[in-house]
């Protein structure tokens, strides 16, 4: 999952390359890297590190070029180390003509090395991608053109990539092709860009053409064109970044994981702008592609999806059976897409994904539709790959979101789906008095997550009483179970503790072992219809001496008796619970791992947006 900018232009490309990697950091940070052709003759920076160790080694050699490609890295084949960061040279005899970056995996660059190697071309990596750069430099020792030199490297790639080239002897050409990596051209008057995200574009034009599989882009500066690897010629389709460049600020915030959770009452007043129709008690939504009578005739529900979004497909999974009693499913994008599970004419299939890029989810769904079933996405960026594939869908409207750890989104993706529960079973038996209930329990939403969010402080307390822990367990009943997992995740992902989630009453069957003085349980307990029962789960923990951080009904005092800290939250009905229960959890993670200083935005190991298998 790396990023890529690319650059053709007036300006000189290094800096504009630098700051749209440091917008794409969130894709990849081991090492980066640019190249850029001046004089006919191929310039190469590279680095193991973040962005900024490739900036000081620009201040150390400044690259002049008017044109060029850049990179910032997830290592899949390879250490981070300054020869396998991207990127990479191909051509032999000493003779380099060819710069190339890459996302994705090649899964035959072993046997495509290996022929290259008896070819005469030398190898300086242990990445996949250095196949390409050679693959590519042997085409151009024949056709001395870069746009038909890639286009006939291509089809000997087994696997994925977003791919941007520049070549030597072409001092303003940038060359892009894309098979399963998100690419996008960035429209200017005397320029154009390319980059894997369009948040890297935004500061230089509001105009972008998104590339579909097997598509080749030729961008000069003061024009391109696309070329489909078998339908030839492409006529672009030019769309608007409906965002402000801004939105991808701090903006004063610590970090963007925080600001982000700070944004979650505007957040969710943008999930419900526009859906939620008093008159009819229920919530409508323009892109669904389908009609009252089609949806009425759904018999079942799955939903694919991955990390954070498979939690709140699990929320969601409560609600539509709670309200539209409609049996749902919830599945790991990675296992449906294989696992040939039985899907009859009156399932509905829905993949989630805030990227709208992660490789599993997509590939669940082109699965979904390859069988004949007409598949929606609730997804969150505006154009990806996702979003058009799918029969229809709904969008979150959630903004840019760059935290690695996914918050705003996940509110995003459950007040949607209360909606969408709200909405089935208004078209099945909910009643007038019962939708409106419901509805205006989901408009008082924003205020209550702004009444959690002012309670930071006593957050911080119970972070400072879990920042020495081993282990946590986070436990839930029903609705609460999917948040417990979602607040564990968020502890593992940012502050590398380890933490699991677990419904409540499932702790004596074994997790209970786990219980002492370094094992902190984060119950997630408002008041509901099993409030009793998990307050005896919380007896037994008191009863062996374990740690109790609880979010709860401000005002229980019976929860707040048994826990070390108690994190109160408004009350409210049940079925709204999900989306300010997560807050406390969202805060606490962040303060952990903020004590433990770890690196918040950029966690260890970690993408936003996984575009490998
Ligand atoms: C969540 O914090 C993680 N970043 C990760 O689990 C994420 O939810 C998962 O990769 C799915 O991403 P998507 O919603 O963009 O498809």
């Amino acid at each position: 999952m790396c990023g890529i900018v690319g650059y053709t232009g007036q300006h000189e490309a290094s800096p504009i390359l630098v700051s749209g990697l440091r917008r794409l950091e969130y894709r990849g940070y081991d090492s980066a890297g640019l190249a850029g052709v001046d004089d006919g003759r191929i310039e190469i920076r590279k680095r193991a590190g973040r962005v900024r160790s490739l900036e000081e080694l620009l201040d150390e050699r400044p690259m002049r070029a008017r044109c060029g490609i850049s990179h910032t890295r997830w290592a899949t084949h390879g250490p981070a180390t300054d020869r396998n960061a991207h990127p990479h040279l191909g051509g032999r005899g000493g003779r380099m003509t060819v710069a190339l970056v890459h996302n994705g995996v090649i899964e035959n660059y072993a046997a495509l090395r290996k022929e290259l190697e008896s070819e005469g071309f030398q190898f300086q990596s242990q990445t996949d991608t250095e196949v390409i750069a050679h693959l590519v430099a042997r085409e151009l020792e024949t056709v001395d053109e870069p746009f038909l030199a890639v286009r006939r490297a291509l089809p000997r790639l087994e696997g994925t990539y977003g791919l941007g080239v520049v070549c030597a002897g072409h001092p303003d050409v940038v060359v892009g092709a894309r098979f399963g990596s998100p690419l996008v051209v960035g429209v200017g008057d005397d320029e154009h860009l390319l980059a894997s995200d369009a948040v890297a574009i935004a500061p230089h034009t509001a105009r972008v053409a998104y590339l579909q599989d097997g598509e080749v882009v030729r961008l000069t500066p003061l024009d391109f064109q696309i070329q489909h690897l078998e339908k030839g010629p492409i006529t672009p389709r030019i769309d608007r970044i409906d965002w402000k460049p801004d939105a991808v600020e701090l903006g004063g915030h610590a970090h963007y994981m925080l600001k982000e959770i700070r944004e979650q009452p505007e957040t969710v007043t943008d999930a419900c702008r526009g859906r939620l129709v008093r008159s009819e008690a229920t919530a409508h939504f323009g892109g669904l592609n389908l009609t009252a009578r089609q949806l009425r005739r759904v018999r079942r529900i799955v939903f694919a999806a991955c990390g954070t979004s498979w939690h709140a497909a699990l929320v969601g999974e409560y609600l539509i059976e709670r309200l539209a009693d409609l049996p749902v499913e919830v599945e790991y994008a990675s296992e449906f897409r294989y696992r040939n599970a039985p899907l009859d004419d009156r399932t509905l299939v829905f993949v989630l994904s805030q990227s709208g890029e992660t490789a599993d989810t997509l590939g669940a769904l082109r699965e979904a539709r390859r069988r004949g079933h007409p598949t929606l996405a609730i997804v969150n960026t505006v154009g990806s790959t996702i979003a058009r594939e799918a029969d229809g869908g709904i969008y979150l409207h959630a903004g840019p979101e760059v935290g690695v750890a996914s918050t705003k989104a996940f509110s995003a993706q459950v007040a949607v789906l209360t909606m969408l529960a709200l909405h089935l079973a208004r078209l099945r038996h909910l009643s007038f008095a019962d939708g409106t209930a419901i509805l205006e329990a989901i408009q008082s939403v924003p205020d209550l997550i702004g009444e959690v969010l002012r309670t930071e402080p006593r957050i911080d307390e119970a972070a400072a009483l879990m920042t020495e822990a081993r282990n946590a367990l986070y436990l839930g009943r029903d609705i609460h179970f999917p948040v417990a997992l979602e607040g564990a995740l968020k502890l593992k992902e940012i502050s590398y503790l380890h933490a699991e989630g677990y419904p409540t009453a499932e702790m004596k069957h074994g997790p209970i072992a786990l219980v002492d003085r370094e094992t902190p349980c984060v119950f997630v307990a408002p008041k509901g219809s099993l409030h009793a029962k998990t307050l005896s789960n919380v007896e037994e923990v008191k009863a062996r001496h374990g740690v109790i951080v609880s979010v709860g009904t401000a005002g229980d005092e019976a929860l707040a008796a048994l826990s070390d800290v108690f994190l109160p939250i408004p009350e409210a009905p049940e079925v709204i619970q999900p989306l300010l229960a997560v807050v406390p959890l969202q805060l606490l993670a962040y303060h952990v791992a903020r004590r433990r200083g770890c690196d918040i935005d950029k966690p260890r190991n970690l993408a936003k947006s996984v575009t490998v298998e």
